[in-house]
């Protein structure tokens, strides 16, 4: 099989991906007898490109890494916008990995949405489309046979989503909890070993974990988003990132992370879906875990989920070292599974 391939967004994941790409083919055509080529590229500022042949990846990443636009590998009319782009790029699938808005999910949503419409393959790093249009865009995929898979949302490429697809079978998923946001995660250390709130928050820019402006991760926002996705994906909830009862780390202090520690616990920004009869609870909120619970031995920027249901009373997943290719990988996987057919499965 061959698969045509849109890039929407061209950053840190992006270029892993087609690094990624570049490094598997070999891999891709031996195990899977799949073949691809990179028909389109679009960005918000670094422009975009077309070419039905393929676009050359390595020059493609040059030209971005050299600060020039992908304009200049352009062939075709000029595009108005990314919906134009979307509509334009001859592609089987869209391999979306833009930014996230996390009050919104947008405008991700709504490139989702027209990609679907468009009759392409769906594979996304972004959490906004699955946590605010989950029921939505999953019932335009089916009835039109196309994949929309979405494994990097929660915890890179570790296989979290797959594991509830493809093994969690005939079970009930009772609880989820989590530990899933690095940067918090990170800050929270630095406090138990007596760095000051601000100082750990700076480590952890100049690290390049948190952004310029931390307050999605600070406020609790990004490991909401990822709450919301596991609980609509694996607990068949309906939930909006606004149901969830939300608090961030920033009332943590470094004495509250040292008492903690003192008495045998460690605070963690804990993620929780609960079912409770026929509805779904979710909450974020710092949190005392005892160190014998798996959750409270994640460390830096490592991140776990541990799963409890009617037939596996605690199943914990720990994934550490993640970067830009941990998410390409997830994303890699998912197309991977486009190509074999397993968006077909009625229970996928
Ligand atoms: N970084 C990670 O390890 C990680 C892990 C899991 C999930 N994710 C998710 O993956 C996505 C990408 O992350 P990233 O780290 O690669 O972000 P990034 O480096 O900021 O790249 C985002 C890309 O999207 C492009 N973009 C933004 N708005 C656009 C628009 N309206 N139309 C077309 N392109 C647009 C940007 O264009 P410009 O190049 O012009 O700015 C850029 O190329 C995010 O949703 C993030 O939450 C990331």
């Amino acid at each position: 099989m061959h698969l045509k391939i849109a890039m929407l967004g061209y950053g840190n994941v992006a270029r892993a991906l087609a690094r990624l790409l570049l490094r598997k083919t070999e891999t891709l055509q031996r195990d899977y007898d799949l073949t691809f080529s990179i028909t389109g590229i679009a960005t918000r500022s670094r422009g975009s490109a077309i070419n039905p042949q393929g676009l050359d990846i390595t020059e493609a990443l040059r030209v971005v890494d050299s600060g020039d636009k992908l304009d200049m590998l352009h062939q075709g009319p000029p595009l108005a916008d990314t919906f134009a782009f979307i509509e334009a790029c001859p592609a089987d699938l869209i391999m979306e990995a833009t930014w996230l808005n996390p009050q919104t999910g947008q405008p991700a949503t709504d490139y989702v949405r027209a990609a679907l419409q468009a009759g392409r393959h769906v594979v996304t790093a972004n959490k906004g489309p699955v946590a605010f249009a989950y029921r939505e865009l999953k019932e335009l995929a089916r009835q039109r046979n196309l994949g929309f898979f979405f494994e990097s949302t929660v915890m890179d490429g570790a296989p979290v989503l797959a594991i509830g697809r493809e093994a969690l079978l005939a079970t009930t998923v009772e609880r989820v909890r989590g530990v899933l946001n690095s940067t918090t995660n990170y800050i929270l250390d630095s406090l138990e070993q007596g760095v000051s709130f601000e100082a750990a928050v700076k480590q952890t820019q100049d690290m390049g974990i948190a952004e310029a402006d931390p307050t999605n991760d600070l406020e609790g926002w990004d490991a909401t988003v990822k709450t919301v996705v596991l609980a609509n994906v694996l607990m068949g909830a309906d939930l909006r990132p606004a149901d969830v009862d939300r608090t961030g780390i920033t009332g943590v202090t470094t004495d509250d992370a040292q008492a903690a520690l003192a008495a045998g616990e460690r605070i963690k920004l804990l993620c929780e879906a609960v079912r409770e009869g026929d509805q779904v609870r979710a909450s974020v909120r710092p949190t005392r875990l005892p160190l014998s619970d798996p959750l409270s031995q994640v460390n830096k920027t490592s991140s776990a989920v541990t799963f409890e249901t009617d037939t596996l009373h605690h199943v914990t997943m720990i994934e550490g070292d993640t970067d830009p290719t941990t998410t390409a990988y997830g994303m890699l996987v998912d197309m991977i599974n486009i190509a074999r057919g397993r968006h077909l499965d009625p229970r996928t």
